[in-house]
């Protein structure tokens, strides 16, 4: 098959590669000629484990070309993915503009059958919207058809995700269309569904909004845990045992974030208003996000009435780990915090540091590792649990730091072995251990 995909930010990449190395003819074409250029060399314009790898093999192999002739991308390719950007609008909804312009784009160009597959995230009735679109505007005795087939990659783990996903979503109001899509997709082996088009729409919305759900659900166990002297890790696997909750997605800590969770709840409470559904559960998943993204500032300012002048180290930025993206990471949230309080901030992250220049500027100190975060601190903060912040031995904040105070915002340490070392450590849905340093103090 040949296809084309417009827009290679992250979803549409990692899916024109992966589509390539199943053994389709791909280009990839996006309006950004300087990441063109890099792109044709094998440069990956993001962090993602394995993408590298893929793709300097395909392009080696002749099946992945990149472009930013809008006329060479869509004239005669069989099927073209529209996977371009739906950022959030100022109200919440998603901004379609791009999503139109590669339509308007598409159906200028085309001059054969083809099927156009929205890979971005858009409310539902935006496929059909866009049907209608391209009808208006394509050549007459030509069929464009529109099909929704969602993504559920996770950041990090996309490429494993192509291939090992639980399901491929087709969503289609044209039988023909839908086999031929479910075809190119055979190769990954994954069980397909398939939906109408409104249907598949929803399915991504609903499915991000669950996994949501679930989150913030766990995080206010946590937050009631504490109180009742229980510990979150034990409830956390005592419920996930049970067949019909499951294990996954219920690691308590401090909020999602990252380019989905955030926008698409947003986005579904809007589809919602829209038609006069006042989605409540929604409505508290995020309330209680927005909540618990502050809860390690929460629980620093119970122990110091004031953070001014405090040395406070923040260990991790990314929204998760596994990929340098800082958007809507509960980093920031702090960061803020902590420097509205006039805190001397430093902070660290394995890949996400350049992200966090470009928005942080010169307002906190950037370390070089992890042990050079904390030397000479007061206060630590761990934010995001890469394995390389997981793995500092305790030993080493008792080195670097004088009497160390650790938040960690993601319970990455075993309360058994702090114990053992003169170490304050407060966690999340779990007892604090305040060493007697700090209580003599207090
Ligand atoms: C998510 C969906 O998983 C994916 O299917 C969809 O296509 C895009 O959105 P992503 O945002 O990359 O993927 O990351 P994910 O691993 O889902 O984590 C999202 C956020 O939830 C992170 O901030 C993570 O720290 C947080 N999280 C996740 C928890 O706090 N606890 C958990 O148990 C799981």
């Amino acid at each position: 098959m040949k296809i084309t995909v417009a827009g290679t930010g992250y979803v549409g990449l990692v899916t024109g590669v992966c589509l390539a190395e199943i053994g389709n003819k791909v280009t990839c074409y996006d309006i950004d000629e300087q990441k063109v250029q890099k792109m044709r060399q094998g440069i990956v314009p993001i962090y993602e484990p394995g993408l590298e790898e893929l793709m300097k093999k395909n392009i080696a192999e002749e099946r992945l070309f990149f472009t930013t002739d809008a006329k060479t991308a869509y004239e005669s390719a069989d099927v073209i993915y529209i996977a371009v950007g739906t950022p959030e609008n100022e109200d919440g909804s998603a901004n379609l503009t791009y999503v139109e312009e590669a339509a308007l784009a598409i159906s200028h160009y085309v001059k054969k059958d083809t099927i156009v597959v929205i890979k971005s995230t858009v409310p539902v009735g935006t496929n059909d919207r866009i049907q209608a679109l391209i009808n208006e505007h394509k050549l007459p005795g030509i069929e464009i058809t529109v099909v929704s087939n969602p993504e559920f990659l996770r950041e990090g783990s996309a490429v494993y995700d192509m291939f090992h996903g639980d399901r491929i979503v087709i969503g289609a109001n044209d039988e023909r269309a839908a086999s031929i899509i479910a075809e190119i997709n055979k190769p990954f082996g994954i069980p397909i569904i398939q939906t109408d088009i409104r249907s598949a729409e929803m399915i991504k919305y609903a499915a991000n909004a669950f996994l949501a759900t679930k989150i913030s659900f766990i995080n206010e166990i946590a937050n009631i845990c504490e109180k009742v002297g229980a510990n979150i890790d034990d409830v956390a696997y005592g419920i996930g045992q049970d067949k019909r909750i499951g294990p996954h997605f219920l690691k308590a800590g401090i909020g999602y974030g990252g380019s989905c969770f955030p926008k698409d709840t947003k986005a579904l409470m809007q589809i919602a208003g829209n038609v006069h559904y006042q989605f409540d559960l929604l409505e508290s998943v995020i309330k209680v996000n927005n909540k618990q993204q502050l809860l390690l500032y929460t629980k620093a300012k119970e122990i110091f009435s004031s953070l001014r002048g405090k040395r406070v180290a923040v260990l991790g930025l990314a929204f998760k780990p596994n990929t340098d993206d800082i958007r809507e990471a509960a980093s920031l949230v702090l960061i803020q915090k902590l420097l509205n309080e006039q805190a001397e901030v430093t902070v660290y992250d394995p890949v996400a540091m350049e992200n966090a220049k470009s928005v942080l500027g010169d307002s906190v100190r950037y370390a070089r590792s992890a042990i050079s975060a904390l030397a000479g601190q007061e206060v630590v903060f761990i934010v995001t649990e890469w394995d390389e912040i997981k793995d500092i031995p305790l030993s080493t904040y008792v080195d670097e730091m004088k009497e160390p105070i650790i938040f960690d915002g993601r319970n990455c340490y075993d309360l058994k072995e702090v114990e053992k070392y003169p170490i304050t450590y407060i966690s999340v849905g779990r007892r604090n251990i305040i060493h007697a340093s700090l209580v003599e103090k207090r």
